[in-house]
């Protein structure tokens, strides 16, 4: 067995999430879980019809960009079945015997989250499967003709696994869990009601001008709509009367680098470095990230799904191209025949802004 449990290990790593976790600003049961309309309902049809039949529920896989409540679901999966959480993630499990000695503890029905499950050893991931599959585990003693295995049988549990990339899921992997379920980005209206409840639960006063504002201009993403509340509560604290009206919230957005699209520096950075420096693309991601001197990573979970969303860019095996949408949102003509040439001279124009 591996010792310690790591259990935990990364839910102290992100400092973000653990401010929202003491401001309590999580819903804690389905029916405050604001969204996701047929995600939540076929959630609630399986954990009713579990609850009923007195099993554990099936394993839930839950796949979307950062921010738009993975965790959050998780939580509340296991609240509304009534048992333990276990949490750890993907990079945290880095042998077998750890999820070994994870899986040992979980009492029947317990709810294992693992987070960024794209993450696992391919290892670990073997362990998983008759885990996952028959509730038991195979320990191997000895090696070579001496080898034994002997066959430990785990109480009934329920994974759920989250990630921001399910292709890099293994196939045997994906096709072990039951419920497979993908978040999309919230809606201006959804992400109204996200400020709205947790304006309340931090006590800030916003007027419905406001409250629209920041859900406009928060990247379809909840965690970013609570970011943004918490900003321009302290901008109306500071310059203003407390209150956040239309005015108080642009200001403070355009502080953050928040346009009205709610695109950031970073997000302009991607789409500019692909309409001026690759000419309008395809650029690939890793080109990208050189060029930006960013993550690959961060473009890809972070950057790229919300700009493929609103239509600011495509996606090919070649890589990414910006749409004429992201030409006129830049003010900047697409000039087939010279493309080359303009492009250009235009890049050096706005280095020279600092861009
Ligand atoms: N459906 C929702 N309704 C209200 N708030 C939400 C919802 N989903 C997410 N949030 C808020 O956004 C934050 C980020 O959600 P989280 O579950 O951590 O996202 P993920 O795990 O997908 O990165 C949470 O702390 C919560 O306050
Ligand atoms: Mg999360």
């Amino acid at each position: 067995m591996g010792g310690e449990i790591p259990m935990d290990k990364t839910a102290a790593s992100s400092s973000e999430e653990q401010i929202e976790e003491f401001w309590d600003l999580r819903p804690k049961r389905l029916s405050e879980y604001i969204g996701q309309g047929r995600v939540i309902e076929s959630l609630r049809i399986a954990i009713e019809a579990a609850l009923e039949r007195g099993d554990p529920l099936d394993h839930v896989l839950l796949h979307s960009p950062p921010g738009l409540g993975k965790t959050t679901l998780a939580h509340i999966i296991a609240r509304e079945m009534g048992v333990n959480l276990v949490t750890s993630s993907g990079p945290a499990i880095e042998k077998g015997g750890d999820l070994i000695s994870i899986l040992t503890h979980l009492e029947r029905g317990d709810v294992l989250f693992i987070d960024e499950i794209h993450r696992l050893s391919k290892v670990v991931e073997e362990f998983l499967y008759p885990a996952m599959e028959d509730f038991s585990i195979d320990f191997v003693f000895d090696k070579g003709a001496h080898a034994r295995s002997h066959r430990y049988r785990l109480e009934p549990f329920t994974l759920v696994g989250a990630t921001t990339r399910s292709g890099l899921l293994s196939a045997p992997l994906r096709e072990r869990f039951g419920l497979f379920r993908r978040l999309d980005f919230y809606t201006t209206e959804e992400l109204s009601c996200v400020v709205s409840r947790s304006a309340q639960i931090l006590k800030v006063s916003i007027d419905d001008e406001g409250r629209d504002e920041i859900a406009k201009r928060s990247r379809g993403t909840p965690r970013i709509a609570n970011r943004l509340l918490k900003r321009t509560r302290d901008y109306a604290q500071v310059r203003g009367d407390g209150v956040i009206h239309r005015m108080i919230a642009c200001e403070a957005m355009e502080l953050e680098g928040v346009d009205e699209m709610g695109l950031t520096d970073l997000d302009r950075g991607f789409l500019e470095a692909i309409i001026h420096f690759y000419k309008g693309g395809p650029a690939g991601i890793e080109a990208l990230a050189a060029t930006l001197q960013e993550e690959s990573d961060t473009l890809a979970d972070v950057v790229e799904p919300y700009l493929l969303k609103i239509g600011f860019v495509t996606r090919s095996p070649n890589g990414r191209k910006a749409t004429d949408r992201a030409y006129e949102y830049f003010g900047v003509q697409k000039q087939p025949g010279r493309k080359k040439q303009l492009s250009f001279s235009k890049f050096k124009k706005n280095e020279a802004r600092g861009r």
